[in-house]
């Protein structure tokens, strides 16, 4: 059975993940090893990262030795476009802290759709180099997938470009000011790359999610609801507010 821990709202939840992360780069830093955190996109994770620039601000934990791997971004995309995943991340964290910008690495969306391949082998072979993921943070879209890991996708798949299921889009349409201009691909860590990680926190709020984790958490475990295959880790906690738990 999963492990899932509820708390009374999100912000609660979000300083309880951003104190694991800033504990493992406290850790990693005694011991003089880098630290490797996969992280996520999306409205969930926001919260963490406002915690995380507060903790190096005021309390000067510092993010000189870690290195990141982001999940995913749309594909096409320009890394200057307003719903690109590099400036999510530029405006959410990396420009708020003192991590060093040769550290971070999100999947280029700005590729020929012939290099992609040997580019995702490529961000595979990168986070192995460093050692493996130390954590992974997820957030969960509505047809349960982690990272973009839509419905169908394997177990042990690796980083790929993959086609954007259309609730995906459809939940997407508001950031891209309609559903027909959100990309219809994505190139996304695997379900495979995401179990390797040595810990891994889902975290969801809000009612709007209660149905699917509901699925994720208790459901049969299937290809259906990618998040289902979190069942089969040892190394997973759900991190919830009380509304997305409201269903369990
Ligand atoms: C997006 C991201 C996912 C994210 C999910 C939920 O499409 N690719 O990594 O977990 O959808 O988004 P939100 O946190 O905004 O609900």
């Amino acid at each position: 059975k999963l492990p899932v821990s509820v708390y009374e709202n999100d912000r609660i939840a979000s300083k309880k993940v951003a104190y694991r992360i800033a504990d493992i780069i406290k850790s990693k830093d005694r011991r003089g090893e880098n630290t490797v955190l996969g992280l996520a996109t999306g409205a969930t994770p926001i919260g963490v990262y406002a915690e995380l620039i507060r903790l190096h601000k005021e309390e000067g934990l510092s993010f000189k030795n870690v290195i990141t791997f982001n999940l995913d971004e749309y594909y096409p995309m320009q890394s200057k476009a307003q719903q690109s995943y590099v400036r999510f991340m530029d405006e959410n964290l990396f420009n708020h802290i003192d991590i060093r910008r040769d550290n971070i690495h999100i999947p280029d969306g700005t590729l020929k759709k012939e290099v992609i391949a040997d580019y995702c082998l490529a961000y595979e072979r990168q986070i192995s180099a460093v050692g493996g993921l130390d954590l992974q943070i997820l957030g969960i879209g509505r047809t349960g997938h982690i990272g973009f890991n839509e419905p169908g996708s394997a177990p042990n798949s690796g980083t790929r470009l993959v086609t954007l299921d259309d609730l995906t889009r459809r939940d997407a349409s508001r950031d891209f000011g309609g559903k027909e201009n959100v990309p219809t691909k994505a190139i996304t860590m695997g379900i495979g790359t995401i179990f390797k990680a040595k810990e891994i926190i889902l975290m969801a709020w809000s009612k709007k999610k209660a149905p699917i984790i509901r699925k994720a958490v208790e459901g049969e475990i299937t290809g259906n609801v990618p998040a289902t295959y979190l069942q089969l880790s040892d190394n997973v906690e759900f991190i919830l507010d009380s509304d997305a738990a409201s269903e369990l």
